[in-house]
């Protein structure tokens, strides 16, 4: 990494077209920095680059493609900061009825997707860069139900810090998010996620969800803070106190 100037300082947001990782590409983008987001297809990457303005600009990449992956960091070039937030379809559910294909499925996703796209951005990622591992808070605290979330996001969660030494002196930290009310709860009927938020709230120390921009902050912290690294930063509201 060349300059300390976010004008100068490139950064892919992968997941960068919807909830935490849009929020982050508006809230880095409006700090100057030169974002490149990534989604699954080119027209999901063309409507969010539609909502971050700027000097934004954006490559499909999917998880499930290891060549295509290879093939969009080829045409970001060198950059400086690499934040993953994509999504894949979570396990939930009780221990023992949890479908093993299921699991399979969360981890082929989350957990190898992060992986191939680690390896395929290392080349181009500056030695002083850093990495943002966008990882879950079930992986910090024993829920009953979430085992499966939790199997994936610890196994980001240690990777990370690992490869905080590993990478040196890049930067890597994980990011854990609890409940942050994203579209990734577009699949429920508004009546019932509103109750599941209003409920989940109530519960929370701060009595209120995480929003994206929450998260936003978060990330730009992480990102421009030299002397942070292994670190896993909870955004969960407190949950995890119990
Ligand atoms: N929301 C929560 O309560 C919560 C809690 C804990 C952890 N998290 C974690 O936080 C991260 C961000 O979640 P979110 O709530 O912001 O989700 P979201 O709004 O659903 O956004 C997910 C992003 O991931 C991308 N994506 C999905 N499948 C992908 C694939 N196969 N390859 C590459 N990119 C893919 C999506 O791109 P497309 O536009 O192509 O769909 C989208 O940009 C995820 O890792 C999630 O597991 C979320």
């Amino acid at each position: 990494m060349k300059s300390t100037k976010p004008d100068q300082q490139k950064i892919v947001i992968v997941g960068g077209s919807s909830g935490m990782g849009l929020a982050t590409a508006q809230r880095l983008s409006r700090e100057g920095y030169r974002v490149v987001i990534t989604a699954r297809t080119q027209a999901r990457v063309d409507a969010a680059l539609g909502q971050i303005g700027g000097a934004a600009s954006g490559q499909a990449l999917d998880y499930a493609d290891r060549a295509g992956i290879a093939a969009a960091f080829a045409q970001v070039g060198a950059f400086d900061h690499l934040v993953l937030a994509g999504a894949g379809p979570a396990a939930w559910g009780a221990f023992a009825e949890l479908s093993r294909d299921a699991l399979r499925e969360a981890f082929d996703s989350k957990f190898w997707g992060y992986f191939d796209t680690l390896q395929a951005a290392l080349p181009p990622l500056a030695d002083r860069g850093s990495i943002t591992l966008v990882g879950g808070a079930a992986a910090r605290f024993t829920l009953p139900g979430t085992a499966g979330l939790a199997a994936v996001n610890g196994a980001i969660e240690r990777m990370g810090l690992t490869l905080a030494k590993e990478l040196a002196p890049r930067r890597v930290n994980v990011l854990s998010p609890g409940l942050v009310d994203t579209p990734a709860y577009d699949w429920m009927a508004p009546e019932a996620r509103r109750g599941m938020l209003e409920g989940a709230a109530a519960k929370l120390p701060v009595q209120r969800v995480g929003t994206p921009e929450d998260i936003a902050e978060a990330v730009l912290f992480l990102v421009r803070s030299p002397y942070v690294t292994g670190t896993v930063l909870d955004m969960d509201g407190g949950a995890r106190l119990g």
